[in-house]
């Protein structure tokens, strides 16, 4: 897809500014093709680039997130194939260069590079029938789209080796329990539950939710000590922006902040 064509496999609405992307390849479970995966880029690149939203979801349908990379396009695949084109998961990287806040809203089934999708975003709500898993290994493959790097830093390595290894899935609350997950709300909430969270997110000072989210990420991808230093050189360049004046002097006088995202 160009960036300015008609998606197909995937729906994208705003509600203020909350940008949202419902993946919608229904007969398929959402199963992640490559045109899918094309899409959700472009689509979450624009949202990035557009002043007016400071907050994005992507969700899915009711019975799956999404059920993984597409198995019948890859079905007959040799090692040549998808090592030379680096294939399936090459044009997932766009997600980890998107620097506005991503809430995945996942309801039914995300496995497999569905369950990778929803790690990619900045943190998961899901619905009390959400499952995850990594069932790769019933394919007589591994998890391709950062599923063994992911999970373990989520769950740690006792479940992320249960689940890689048996392929089984955990159910919401097992994920709750575990860390995958931030929230788990009835299935008829979740749109409401996180489209709530990303209002609240989208009305802060995009530099500073920004920051924040670079920060977070600091500290799940490096050391402490340098996250350390990240943070404290990007607090510091914080007090360059209007918005701190703004939140500052608001909480000082008693009104609520109005934050011009400068
Ligand atoms: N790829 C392609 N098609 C898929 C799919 C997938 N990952 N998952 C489901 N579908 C299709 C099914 O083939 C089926 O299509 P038809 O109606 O044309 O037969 C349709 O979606 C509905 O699926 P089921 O009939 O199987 O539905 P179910 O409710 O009985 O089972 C399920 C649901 C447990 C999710 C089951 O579909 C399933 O196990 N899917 C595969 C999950 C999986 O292995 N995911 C990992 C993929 S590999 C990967 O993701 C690699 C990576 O790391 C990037």
């Amino acid at each position: 897809m160009s960036e300015t064509s008609t998606p197909e496999l995937i729906q994208v609405r705003t509600e203020g500014r909350v940008g949202i992307v419902t993946l919608n390849r229904p007969k398929q479970l959402n199963a992640l093709n490559d045109q899918l995966m094309n899409e959700l880029g472009a689509a979450l690149k624009a949202f990035d680039a557009d002043d007016g939203i400071g907050c994005m979801i992507i969700t899915g349908s009711e019975k799956a997130f999404a059920a993984g990379a597409d198995i019948g396009a890859m079905a007959t695949y040799s090692f040549a194939d998808v090592y030379k084109g680096d294939y399936i998961t090459r044009n997932w990287e766009t997600i980890r260069s998107i620097r506005k806040p991503i809430i995945a809203a996942v309801s039914g089934f995300a496995l497999g590079g569905g369950c990778e999708l929803a790690m990619m975003c900045d943190f998961i709500i899901a619905a009390d029938n959400a499952k995850f898993g990594q069932p790769e290994i019933k394919l007589g493959i591994i998890p391709g789209a950062g599923g063994t790097q992911r999970l373990p830093r989520a769950v740690g390595k006792a479940k992320a080796m249960d689940l890689a290894l048996t392929g089984r899935m955990m159910d919401a609350s097992e994920a709750e329990r575990s860390g995958l997950v931030s929230r788990v709300v009835p299935l008829d909430k979740l749109m409401d539950e996180a489209l709530g969270a990303a209002l609240q997110i989208s009305q802060f000072s995009q530099m500073a939710v920004m920051a924040a989210k670079e920060c977070v990420n600091r500290a799940y991808e490096g050391t402490l000590a340098d996250g350390v230093m990240f943070e404290r050189r990007l607090f510091h360049a914080l007090f360059a922006t209007e918005d701190q004046k703004e939140g500052m002097d608001a909480f000082v006088n008693k009104r609520a902040a109005n934050f011009k995202h400068a």
